[in-house]
């Protein structure tokens, strides 16, 4: 059996020939066409007013930071559990990541802990809608309205997902979105940033376009800022996804189906939760192992990987990476959080790429249940 890969995209004849028009024809006055169209169509699709193309989910969270006035010794308060892209930025600016904790059953920030991190200090929060889970967005706005810290939704990996039949992305000031290769709806790389604040819009044009304003042919420039620019190829990719999103995430949700069909009964193993009024779109199907198994997510990785199939390990607590090492609030996080301490040892994301057959699933289930069934012994 050929390799079974962890993430992969679906691309059918409309991406090719949407990327091959763009590639021969957005230029000159048409530069611009399939970003705007791709723009316009993102904004419809999540019920927000303004959606604006970037390189990347980590330049959208740069540029949310900027034009919310984040900046020099403010502080920002952080899933510990997620990609580094979701805090890098918060260092960019000047500002200092605080690591809460996050809930046991949707593995995304706790409201409890996030308040409990609060301080004087605290500028923003950037709840993290995790594998394609929701947190529960009612407590974490509350919460950030009581003590008037501002939004920024990282909905990287869950694009169509809802929470009470409102999409993901739309609970912020921003929110930010990944079509990096491995993601539902790809570019290729790129990214997205929403919202429905036209000053924030402005701010972020100007920003993304080296401090001139949107649309400036003097090439003048009344600040100094960044190049953060799609092309139209992505664009024009990023475009005929969208219009297949509908089947796109079908395609995830039948993924998870399938593996919830063969590990759902296995006592100690638990996938991911779509607790009630949300909707889960399982950008990566992630089981959690009991402690029983003694099996770290490490091992379970090589058996794994032995067998041909490629995994990923469970997001490690931002606190407890070198790369946090010299903060102090890491070292209270590491304390604090329980939950992301606990869980993060003994979780792996499964293969959950949209070309994966079920055929495939039923090997991976076979190979996870015959290496726990050996271990639990
Ligand atoms: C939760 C989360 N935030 C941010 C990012 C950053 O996205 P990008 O690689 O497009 O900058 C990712 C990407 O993997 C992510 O999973």
């Amino acid at each position: 059996m050929e390799r079974i890969r962890i993430a992969g995209p679906w691309i059918t004849k409309k991406e090719i020939d949407y990327v091959t028009d763009a590639v021969t024809n957005a230029w000159y006055g048409n530069a611009n066409v399939y970003h705007d169209r791709f723009e316009k169509a993102f904004a419809e699709y999540l019920g927000v007013r303004f959606a604006i193309a970037l390189p990347s989910c980590t330049s959208a969270i740069h540029l949310s930071l900027l034009a919310l006035g984040v900046g020099q010794g403010d502080e920002v308060i952080v899933p510990d559990i997620t990609w580094i892209a979701s805090a890098a930025p918060v260092t960019y600016v000047g500002a200092i990541p605080v690591f809460a904790d996050i809930d046991t059953e949707t593995w995304c920030l706790s409201a409890k802990s996030f308040e409990q991190c609060i301080t004087p200090k605290t500028k923003a929060v950037i709840p993290v809608d995790l594998y394609g889970n929701m947190p529960d967005m009612d407590a974490v706005q509350d919460v950030a309205r009581r003590h008037g810290v501002a939004i920024i939704e990282d909905a990287a990996e869950a694009i169509g997902s809802e929470y009470k039949g409102k999409k993901a992305s739309s609970f912020g000031g921003t929110g930010v979105f990944s079509f990096h290769g491995s993601k539902t709806l790809t570019t290729g790389e790129g990214g997205m940033l929403v919202t429905d604040k036209d000053d924030v819009r402005q701010r972020v044009l100007f920003l993304r376009d080296h401090g001139r304003k949107p649309g400036d042919t003097a090439f003048f420039n009344t600040e100094v800022a960044y190049k953060y620019k799609m092309s139209s190829m992505q664009a024009a990719l990023g475009l005929a996804q969208l219009e297949r999103i509908d089947e796109l995430l079908a395609r995830k949700r039948q993924i998870f189906a399938w593996y919830q069909e063969e590990l759902a009964k296995v006592e100690g193993i638990t996938l991911n939760r779509e607790p009630m009024g949300t909707k889960n779109t399982y950008w990566m199907v992630t089981a959690i192992m009991n402690k029983k198994f003694r099996i770290t997510k490490e091992r379970l990785m090589e058996s794994m990987n032995e067998r041909n199939i490629d995994c990923r390990p469970f997001f490690h607590p931002l606190s407890s990476l070198p790369a946090y090492g010299h903060l102090s609030q890491a070292k209270e996080a590491r304390k604090r959080n329980q939950v992301s301490y606990q869980i993060s040892p003994y979780g792996i994301n499964l293969p959950s790429s949209l070309s994966i057959t079920k055929e495939e699933i039923v090997y991976v289930c076979e190979v996870l249940k015959d290496v726990v069934s050996k271990r639990g012994k």
